[in-house]
């Protein structure tokens, strides 16, 4: 990752390549050192792009970002993230390993400075692990005026931008790579560098706690489950009651006897994407020590056929006693979701939120440019909703009226596992529901887990989504003490 170093003294004298920032409102003065304007001798504007302005001439590179005339604070931090990431693009397309940026203090907020700082180390990602030429990352250091940003800041946001690198790590991490046991492997290793408790259930405490949702989606497949908890409980936690993650780990889902078809089965090693999130979450937590006590549960298994697969029909029970009657094998998030929803209860949360790759209706909906959320505790969705406006995850709300659960009526056991034809999303979040007695969220992040292009600091790939909402919403929980 690139190194951000703050102030002067340390900035070699023959650095090559130089970047002034600097805001529209300011465009007539440009606030810049002197010798820098004298050397810049035009500015270029780049419309189309509307806050990039470029400009090149010897060794002075010139940057620009243009003020809005109607604020919203949304997407103009936005802008700022994707400026940010536009301008690494633009470094790394000439190589340069390293560069001073100056002015950064007359063009943004403190604020702002974080979120164009966040936004360049976001877009430094790749997943090349696989490929005989890696394209290495020239961008080496990055130079930054003294009191450009608050020097605990920068690393507690190194630290973010690891764990979110890290969650795209694991969605992008194949089947043959990553199956249920190498997942628990890795959070065990994990916690240990991180600082956070990882404790794995194997298949006979799973089935000692009974998990029957957990065991039937894994009844065709070679590989054990795992169910994985994660703890993060600093002596200074400002809550007494836990927060507690719950994550989807799906490791491949194929449909089971329910089968994907066509090429609805491709991307699906992405369906522990809610997973990763959890893991990454802890992991930035636990690396920058913040003071909230955070659990995190993983069910762990693909979704595969044998001749012991489940099949459609089939009654399974869930930890709780509840009877579910499987009409289609696809429907295997919210079967593992439901063990680990009944398992959240003992830790007696003040919150449980859940986040699953959990149906297509909902990216149907969203596409990748939000995540559907469904709960029954409207203050806690809305602090939600405001930490996704701040971090650009933005939030939407599925309806839960009761008529969806009506669709999940069984004539033989306590409920079925999927609704219809309508409101798909609606009534997967309306079987999670039934597992709740506490204050809970859902998150189905379906359509934003993983994308088809780059697009600004997106990869192709797993986005890591959630990691950085959750922070947000539990730093600003620590805030608001
Ligand atoms: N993992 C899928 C949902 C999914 C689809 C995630 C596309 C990401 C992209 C989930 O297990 C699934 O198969 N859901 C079914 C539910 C249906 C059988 C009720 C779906 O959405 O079609
Ligand atoms: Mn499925
Ligand atoms: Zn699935």
């Amino acid at each position: 990752m690139i190194k951000f170093q703050l102030g002067t003294h340390d900035v070699p004298e023959n650095i090559s390549q130089v970047v002034v920032i600097t805001q529209k409102n300011n465009a007539q003065d440009y606030n810049l050192p002197i010798g820098i304007t004298q050397k810049a001798d035009k500015y270029i504007t780049d419309k189309e792009n509307g806050f990039i302005t470029l400009y090149e001439k010897e060794t002075i590179r010139l940057v620009a970002v243009f003020g809005k005339d109607e604020p919203d604070v949304t997407q103009d931090s936005e802008e700022i993230r994707l400026f940010g990431a536009a301008l690494l693009k633009a470094l790394q397309n000439e190589k340069v390993v390293e560069v001073q940026i100056k002015a950064l203090n007359n063009a943004f907020s403190t604020c702002e400075r974080n979120l164009f700082i966040e936004g360049m180390s976001l877009a430094q990602y790749r997943f090349d692990k696989y490929k005989k030429s890696k394209n290495e990352s020239s961008l080496q250091t990055v130079y930054l005026d003294e009191n450009a940003v608050v020097p605990g800041e920068i690393e507690a946001l190194h630290n973010l931008v690891k764990s979110v690198s890290f969650a795209k790590d694991l969605v992008n991490e194949p089947l043959n790579y990553l199956n249920a046991l190498q997942f628990s492997e890795l959070a065990v290793k994990m916690g240990k560098e991180c600082g956070f408790i990882t404790e794995v259930l194997d298949k006979a405490k799973i089935e000692a706690l009974k998990m029957g949702g957990l065991l039937g989606v894994n009844q065709g497949s070679d590989t054990p489950p795992t169910f994985n908890i994660f703890t993060h409980k600093p002596k200074d936690a400002i809550n007494k009651q836990p927060l507690v993650l719950v994550g989807k780990g799906v490791m491949f889902d194929t449909g089971g006897y329910s089968l994907k078809t066509g090429d609805y089965m491709t991307d699906m090693k992405t369906d522990m994407a809610g997973a990763a999130t959890v893991l990454a979450t802890i992991m930035a937590v636990s690396l920058n020590k913040l003071p909230y006590y955070v659990i995190g549960l993983v069910p762990a298994t693909d979704n595969k056929i044998s001749a012991n697969a489940l099949v459609v029909d089939d009654i399974i029970t869930i930890s709780d006693g509840s009877t579910v009657e499987v009409q289609n094998t696809d429907a295997e998030g919210r079967l593992v979701l439901a063990d680990a929803l009944v398992y959240a209860k003992q830790f007696n949360p003040e919150l449980v939120i859940d986040l699953a790759t959990l149906t297509g209706a909902a990216a149907a909906v969203t596409g990748s440019f939000g995540t559907a959320m469904a709960g029954n505790c409207k203050s806690a969705m809305e602090d939600l909703k405001k930490s996704g406006d701040n971090v650009y995850e933005r939030l939407m709300e599925l309806p839960m009226w009761k008529e969806f659960e009506d669709l999940l009526k069984s004539e033989i056991a306590d409920i079925k596992n999927i609704g219809g034809r309508v409101g798909g999303a609606s009534t997967a979040a309306k079987f999670l529901e039934h597992f709740t007695d506490y204050d809970w969220i859902h998150l189905d992040i379906a359509g934003t887990a993983s994308v088809k292009e780059n697009k600004g600091y997106i990869q192709t790939g797993g986005t890591g989504v959630g990691v950085r909402l959750l922070y947000d919403y539990i730093e600003s929980k620590i805030q608001s003490e």
